[in-house]
């Protein structure tokens, strides 16, 4: 059973959807000249075929948007604020009042309709400007900038939003340093000991906002967003198993720190593996310890790990073996709704913080079709992913796990972070673009639509109507 305040809903970010990238003192962010999603390197200034330029004009249609969000009964809505927006350079003295405006409006029309704001600070979109002159976080001076925007936004935005994330998969800046952490330098020429620098000082950057949030107002809520990504042995070799412990404690690195205020032990055994060099000073240490609220986080997969170079295949993920058990998406990713439960129960046993699933869906190529005079998409095999992971939240909290909510990744078609694709789509609701740019912008609901709109009508109860 599903708690009455249960928060249903889903989530977009601003540079996957707002487009208007110039628009009213906008600068440039990074995602601007990333044409193709992390699948090639950027560019040097933003090209044509970038489809995140105009997104899916969430910019001027957000009204339309958050209505149809209403229609579905949302409670909640994860959206970020596009740090360029408000700060176009992010090193600016003063803020762009017309940036400001906007985000107004939008949590305005979300507050109308008794859906509450959820935001990320920063959601892959670091301004382009400290990407250029500051190699993004592995420079210090970032945790200035980004508490000076904080503050801007926490206070203009006090009453209005409660529940803040603070930086979106923060543990994919191991992954992807340019995307998530705004790092210019090749991610070849970057050591582990770089990245790990980089992370500490968003860490730093987390816990000093999770304290100014509290200061300015003691209502707000402050979260830390993390990529779950459970890691199953792909045998009972002792080999593998330990495997997986040496990617699991890489990954837990940011939980603990969020929730518990300190890195693990296990951070000095991977200094002196990889050779690197890191000092916490005394004043770090104090910031860290002003842990979050809760921990939200995104979940679309597990992983299945060998120690057998012939065991792994080449993925998008890098090597894995593969699992037996479960389908792939067709862009290559597992399904695993069980996988989710086991996120939920291993979270909440480790850091006793309510958890909000902040992402999950599926991505697929939908195809629009008439239905009773409307235009559709028989979204089935979308229905059929939500329900099963549904389910699991469900198990999750009998088995005593406190969710606080879900958010449908994508609830409005996006742009592709990962490919920048169009045709990747994960909305309950179908927007006319296409990769080539074509398209009308229109918005159709998917049957998706209809079924999470009687999901969230039931609270849940509907999870087991055939
Ligand atoms: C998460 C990101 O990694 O996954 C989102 O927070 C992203 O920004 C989502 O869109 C799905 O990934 P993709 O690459 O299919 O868009």
């Amino acid at each position: 059973m599903f708690p009455d305040h249960f928060l249903w809903g889903g989530a977009l970010a601003a540079n996957q959807c707002e487009g208007a990238y110039l628009e009213d003192g906008k600068g440039l962010s990074i995602s601007d000249i990333m044409p193709k999603g992390v699948s090639a390197p950027p560019t040097e200034h933003p090209t044509p075929d970038n489809l995140k330029l105009i997104g899916t004009d969430f910019y001027h249609r957000y009204p339309e948007d958050i209505k149809l969000l209403a229609e579905m009964g949302f409670k909640v809505f994860r959206t970020s604020i596009a740090w360029s927006r408000i700060y176009p350079n992010g090193d600016d003295k003063t803020p762009n009042e017309a940036g400001l405006a906007f985000y107004d409006k939008v949590f305005d029309t979300c507050l109308q309709y008794g859906i509450q704001p959820m935001v990320t600070l920063s959601h892959y979109e670091t301004p382009l400007h400290l990407a250029d002159a500051y190699d993004g976080w592995r420079c210090r001076g970032m945790i200035g900038f980004f508490l000076n925007y904080c503050q801007t936004v926490f206070r203009r935005y006090q009453g209005k939003v409660k529940y803040w994330l603070t930086f979106n998969e923060i543990n994919s800046i191991f992954n992807h340093p340019f995307l998530s952490g705004g790092i210019r330098t090749d991610p070849k020429k970057l050591t582990f000991a770089d990245k790990l620098q980089a992370a500490h000082h968003e860490l730093v950057a987390s816990a000093a906002a999770t304290k100014l949030a509290h200061e300015i107002d003691p209502e707000n809520k402050v979260g830390c967003m993390i990529a779950s990504v459970p890691n199953y042995p792909n045998s009972p070799n002792p080999d593998d198993v330990i495997k997986v412990m040496e990617l699991d404690q890489q990954a837990r690195l940011f939980p603990v720190v969020h929730a518990k205020g300190r890195y693990p032990s296990c951070l000095k055994r991977m200094l002196q593996e990889y050779g690197a060099q890191f000092a916490i000073t005394r004043e770090d240490a104090d910031i860290l310890k002003n842990t979050v609220d809760f921990i939200s986080f995104s979940y679309y997969m597990s992983r299945c790990i060998s120690a057998d170079p012939n065991a792994q295949r080449e993925t998008f993920f890098g090597k894995l073996a593969k699992n037996p058990y479960l389908h792939d998406t067709a862009w290559g990713w597992p399904i695993d709704p069980q996988g989710l439960r086991w996120a939920l129960n291993d979270l909440y046993d480790r850091y006793g913080k309510p958890l909000f699933i902040a992402e999950n869906g599926i991505g697929a190529a939908d195809v629009l079709v008439e239905r009773s005079g409307e235009k559709t998409v028989a979204d089935d095999y979308r229905i059929h992913y939500l329900r099963e992971h549904l389910k699991q939240v469900e198990l999750a909290i009998a088995d005593g796990v406190d969710v606080m909510g879900y958010a449908a990744w994508g609830c409005i078609d996006l742009v592709s972070a990962s490919t920048a694709q169009m045709s990747k789509r994960y909305g309950l609701v179908y927007v006319d673009r296409n990769d080539d740019g074509s398209g009308t912008l229109a918005r159709y609901r998917k049957q998706s639509f209809y079924w999470y709109k009687h999901l969230i009508q039931t609270n849940g109860r509907s999870l087991h109507e055939q």
